[in-house]
């Protein structure tokens, strides 16, 4: 359904002039209704990856395609729901998720009543006629999603949406970003800096490598839901996936939280 063939990214550091390589040669084929979790080193891609594939970039070599057509700009198909805090503060919770369907042209009356039937769904009707600044972090996250699943959209990109929240909060954003999945098929492409979240979530893990990013491992995960992150084989893996990302960690000599430098390149073209 979405594809990345062959994807290199570069972009062009403004300080210096120079092109900077982000991702290299990055092959990804995801099937439609797959929850694809993506783990990795900060710097090593992963937002680029997201970004390129809700066409808010642009490849440098390579396609990135959804069912065959490339990607080439912002897609109704494609919804991102971004890490950041993304809503109107001046707006109510109910015309936040009604903006976009308001923006697209839809009358008042039916944007808010779609909106509301969302807002019902991830349990926050009640709260339609509060400002998001009255809200926890998590509930604001959830209005994000909202937002951004009632423009329908098939392809849901998520880049570390509950990264601000506690565990617990976490931990139930999590079941209820399962819900929706297991509501009805959607695709999912989450980016976690959190294995366990990445288990308990995903139906496959992709590891991204470093310098320049690439996809480094995959592991397609069949164990049963929910996900009981203390049985034999659930530890096996999470012992598995923590111990090569231990490994992408000591190639690049970084740890975790550490930014890395994209690596300089001559040749590529740069098309930005
Ligand atoms: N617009 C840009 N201009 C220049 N360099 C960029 C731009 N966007 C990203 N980069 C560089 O590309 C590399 C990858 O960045 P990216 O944000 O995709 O990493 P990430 O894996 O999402 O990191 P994190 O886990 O910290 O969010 C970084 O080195 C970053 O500095
Ligand atoms: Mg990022």
């Amino acid at each position: 359904m979405l594809r990345f063939d062959n994807v290199s990214k570069a972009f062009v550091d403004e300080e210096s002039g120079r092109g900077l390589l982000a991702l290299r040669n990055v092959d990804l084929s995801i099937e439609e209704g797959e929850f694809i979790c993506i783990i990795g080193p900060s710097g090593c891609g992963k937002s680029t990856l997201l970004n390129l594939a809700a066409g808010f970039e642009r490849p440098s070599r390579g396609r990135v395609t959804l069912d065959g057509k490339e990607v080439a700009g912002p897609h109704p198909r494609i919804g991102m729901v971004f890490q950041e805090q993304s809503l109107f503060p001046w707006l109510s919770v109910l015309d936040n998720v009604a903006f976009g369907l308001r923006n697209a042209g839809m009358p008042r009356a039916e944007a808010r009543s779609r909106a509301r039937d969302m807002l019902e769904m991830v349990d926050l009707a009640r709260f339609e006629r509060t400002r998001p600044s009255a809200l926890s972090g998590g509930m604001r996250q959830k209005v994000a999603i909202a937002r951004t699943l009632v423009l329908e959209p098939e392809v849901l990109l998520l880049d570390e949406p509950f990264g601000a929240l506690d565990e617990q909060g976490r931990k139930h954003m999590d079941l209820e970003l399962l819900k929706l999945w297991e509501g009805g098929g959607r695709t999912f492409l989450f980016i976690t800096h959190n294995i366990e979240e990445a288990i308990v979530l995903g139906s496959r893990i992709v590891l991204m490598g470093t310098n320049p990013g690439h996809v480094k491992r995959e592991w397609r995960v069949d164990l049963p839901r929910p996900r009981d992150l203390f049985r034999e084989d659930t530890v096996r893996l999470r012992k598995e996936i923590s111990r090569s990302l231990q490994d992408v960690l000591a190639e690049c000599g970084c740890k975790r939280t550490e930014l890395l430098a994209p690596i300089e390149i001559k040749d590529m073209e740069i098309r930005t």
